[in-house]
């Protein structure tokens, strides 16, 4: 972490929204002393991995929401063989062009981190930051990107300062427009990615005798669209390591039944097509809404 990334935050106190100062060490050395505390003296310790939890019991449905470790690092092993590599640089691209040096970055619902990590490699004067409320999901993207900052919280109650970020994006997670609006500064901006009508198509086709195409994703009221992009392609995969962790990535997958997942077991191979929407916003009311 270099020194001009430890003096930014954005992390408010989940209890009482004051911001969080750091406190003993510096975040992310092992200290047990080291962690946030906000003027009310509610503390929150550091993980030796670098992330904080900010998610309160009673902001829990259950005892580990989110994605579950497997899911977690199957996406890691896909994302990082670089299926989804032309979704990254796209979204790096779209982003740096709304991005002045030393901007703040948030990714909501980051999972294991993979498009922090990109973005990080093509803008490390940029400070990023992710939640998601998946411990597992947080734990292993605060590893892997030691320059970034990382709380387990949830979208819909960010543990974040008003009008601290300058971009908030989230790939395939939920989200809190009226969150968003709030956490981000007055010029900042939403991008939000989310699956086309053809993606994963030929999975779907495997699964269900009538395959449908996904609905175009709504657009997000209160926000002026500034963007649109589609990135599609098709993506070839060839070793059955790779498809299993598609699927177990996949929530139809889970939702389908016995007999076609043992097929989709079987697969050693697969040919689909991946579509993504990319759409930027900017909040229409930024500080009344
Ligand atoms: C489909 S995954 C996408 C992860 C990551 N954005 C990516 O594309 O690699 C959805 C993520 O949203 C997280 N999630 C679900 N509900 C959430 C919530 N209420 N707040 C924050 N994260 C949430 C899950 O734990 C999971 O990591
Ligand atoms: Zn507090």
């Amino acid at each position: 972490m270099t020194s001009n990334h430890q003096h930014v935050s954005i992390w408010a106190c989940p209890v009482c929204q004051a911001p969080l100062k750091l406190f003993g060490q510096q975040a992310k050395e092992t200290s047990s002393e080291n962690g946030w505390c906000c003027k009310n003296n509610h503390r929150f310790d550091i993980a030796k991995e670098g992330y904080t939890n900010l998610l309160l019991a009673h902001q829990k449905s259950s005892s580990n929401p989110g994605d579950t470790k497997a899911m977690i690092t199957s996406r890691r092993a896909f994302l990082s063989a670089g299926h989804y590599q032309p979704l990254a640089e796209k979204l790096t691209n779209l982003l740096s062009q709304y991005l002045d040096n030393n901007a703040s970055v948030l990714d909501s619902g980051c999972g294991e981190g993979y498009y922090l990590q990109q973005l990080h490699q093509q803008r490390s004067d940029l400070h990023l930051f992710g939640i998601d409320i998946s411990r597992d999901a947080v734990k292993l993207a605060s590893r892997q990107l030691r320059e970034g900052g990382f709380a387990v919280a949830s979208s819909f109650n960010l543990p974040v300062l008003t009008s601290s970020v300058d971009a908030l994006f989230r790939v395939f997670s939920p989200g809190d427009p009226l969150e968003v609006t709030r956490v981000l500064n007055p010029s900042g901006i939403l991008l939000v990615v989310s699956p086309g009508p053809r993606h994963l198509f030929a999975l779907k086709e495997l699964i269900y005798t009538k395959a449908q195409e996904h609905d175009l994703p709504d657009r997000q009221e209160n926000f002026v669209l500034l963007d649109e992009q589609q990135v599609s392609y098709q993506l070839e995969i060839g070793d059955k390591e790779s498809v299993k962790q598609l699927l177990a990535m996949t929530p139809f997958y889970w939702k389908g039944d016995r007999a076609a997942k043992a097929k989709l077991d079987e697969l050693d191979r697969l040919s689909t097509e991946v579509e993504f929407i990319m759409r930027v916003y900017r909040p229409i009311n930024p500080l009344q809404s």
